[in-house]
């Protein structure tokens, strides 16, 4: 970064405030409809740091107030928990252009995104004091990652918060196939009224095959048995089974004995058209799949060509090979050459990637992102971070007045850490902890018997290292 060292006696009081002062937040938009906790480490909506009464509230050295930019709308929680810390946050509902972008962002230690905002590294270039980037979101391909971890600015996002949401919309679209509500209501909507039993099915005792038990999957197994469901499911990793769900050793051994198939796993080249032709032709008869996973993990074409054939009496896609970048009548032939086929088929459900949208996984996005950025700023823990070593020390106490946290993230070369300590080595270094990632190496350690005139020194010896990316020392 390239502040320089000011008086820090001019650093604000309050942005030593502590991450657990979030106030608990509603997460309802009505007192009658209250939502439950995030299945995602303990209550979403409350504070997931709960600090000891003891714990000592750091103040960034060499920075004025911490200037937070927010665009794209990111959830209150989210802003709450950021202004509670006194930041100056600036809050904005929409993205920006890149030229107004690289005017905000030269000026913020701060910003908050979601997927429209790119940062790539001709905006990250201006970002003269940028430490930290939260992506209030899922994915974070829209930040030049690399670029900012040789320039020492981490980035957060929030992988799990609305696994729930997709789990919940998997169950709904379970029971949807197997009534075709969709076809009927279609049906009803253009006036037509055809009641049918035919091939309409309860999902009691029927099997669902679940591939990829991570998260999402392992929420829908719970669902699944509780509605009257057998559950097995296919994992690359042995995995503890939830209730009495069942692991199977072979992807064709889920394949063979599932009615409802469902896909659960991340994008990688092994999972690239997972579910294809021949995957197809190991189904049952009659059998349904649901695609709430990524959109290439699915062989769209021969999905068309089974249900054609009678094979798969139903599908649902919530994602696909290529998605429009905004709402719009985009979803037609010129995205994805097969549009025009998939949407004339019956009892096929296509929703636009909104497994995850949901105003409690937007909460539960703001909290866990905000919250990440608060311990990045206030106490240098990169845990979570996608882009740098993940790093954490425990916290200073009220007893360790004299203390300071030292954070010095650089170039993974030889020789750094004998320089470093002997830069602090004046000192007592009551803990250190260091971990690389690629170029970038990521250091904190906490030392005693310092005063405002050895953080000085101990900053500009610091900022001078030739492997130096970044230098913050926080006390
Ligand atoms: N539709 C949406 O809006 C939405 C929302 C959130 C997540 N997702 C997607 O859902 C998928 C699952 O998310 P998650 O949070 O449960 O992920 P996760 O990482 O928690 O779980 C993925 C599981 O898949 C397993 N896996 C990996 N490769 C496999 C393979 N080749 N065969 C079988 N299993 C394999 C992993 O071992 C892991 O248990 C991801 O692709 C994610 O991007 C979609």
């Amino acid at each position: 970064m390239a502040a320089s060292a000011r008086d820090f006696d001019s650093v604000q009081e309050a942005s030593s405030l502590s991450v657990s002062q979030n106030p608990n937040l509603s997460t309802s938009p009505t007192a009658s409809f209250q939502s439950a906790p995030s299945s995602h480490g303990g209550s979403a909506f409350g504070s997931r740091t709960i600090p000891l009464a003891n714990t000592k509230h750091l103040k960034p050295f060499a920075t004025e107030d911490i200037k937070v930019l927010l665009l794209e709308n990111v959830n209150q929680t989210g802003r709450d928990i950021l202004t509670k810390q006194g930041y100056q946050v600036e809050f904005l509902k929409s993205s920006l252009p890149e030229d107004q972008l690289i005017e905000k962002i030269r000026d913020v230690h701060v910003i908050g995104i979601r997927s429209k905002t790119k940062l790539s590294a001709r905006i990250l270039k201006e970002a003269r004091n940028l430490i930290v980037i939260g992506c209030f979101c899922i994915g974070t391909n829209q930040v030049d990652l690399q670029y900012a971890a040789e320039h020492g600015i981490a980035v957060f996002n929030s992988p799990f918060s609305n696994s729930r949401s997709v789990a919940e919309l998997v169950i709904a679209e379970i029971i949807v196939l197997a009534r075709q509500l969709g076809d009927r209501s279609n049906e009803m909507h253009n006036g037509t009224w055809n009641k049918v039993s035919n091939k309409c099915w309860e999902i009691r005792g029927k099997t669902l095959g679940i591939i990829g038990y991570g998260h999402i999957g392992a929420q829908l197994s719970v669902l699944a048995e509780a509605m009257g469901m057998s559950v097995i499911f296919y994992d690359v990793v042995n995995l503890m089974a939830l209730g009495t769900a069942q692991q199977v050793p072979t992807l064709e051994g889920l394949l063979s004995r599932a009615d409802f198939v469902t896909c659960h796993v991340p994008e990688l080249p092994e999972t690239k058209n997972m579910i294809g032709q021949q995957q197809f032709e190991q189904m049952k008869t009659g059998s349904y799949l649901i695609n709430a996973s990524r959109g290439s993990v699915v062989d769209i074409p021969a999905l068309i060509h089974a249900m054609r054939s009678g094979k798969i009496a139903g599908a649902a896609l919530d994602v696909y090979p290529n998605e429009p970048a905004g709402n719009g009548d985009y979803f037609n032939s010129d995205l994805n050459t097969w549009g025009a086929d998939l949407r004339s088929l019956k009892n096929l459900i296509l929703t636009p990637h909104i497994g995850g949208s949901t105003e409690e996984a937007q909460r539960a996005i703001g909290v866990e992102v905000a919250e990440a950025l608060v311990r990045y700023v206030n106490e240098g823990t990169t845990l979570g971070a996608v882009n740098l070593p993940e790093v954490a020390l425990r916290s200073l106490t009220m007893d360790e007045s004299n203390h300071a946290r030292v954070v010095f993230i650089h170039q993974n070369v030889p020789g750094v850490l004998r320089k470093v300590n002997e830069i602090l080595g004046d000192h007592n270094v009551d803990k250190q902890m260091t971990d690389s990632r690629g170029d970038v190496a990521y250091l904190m350690a906490d030392i005693s018997d310092v005063d405002n005139s050895t953080i000085k020194d101990l900053y500009e010896r610091l900022e001078s290292l030739g492997s130096r990316i970044m230098t913050r020392i926080l006390y």
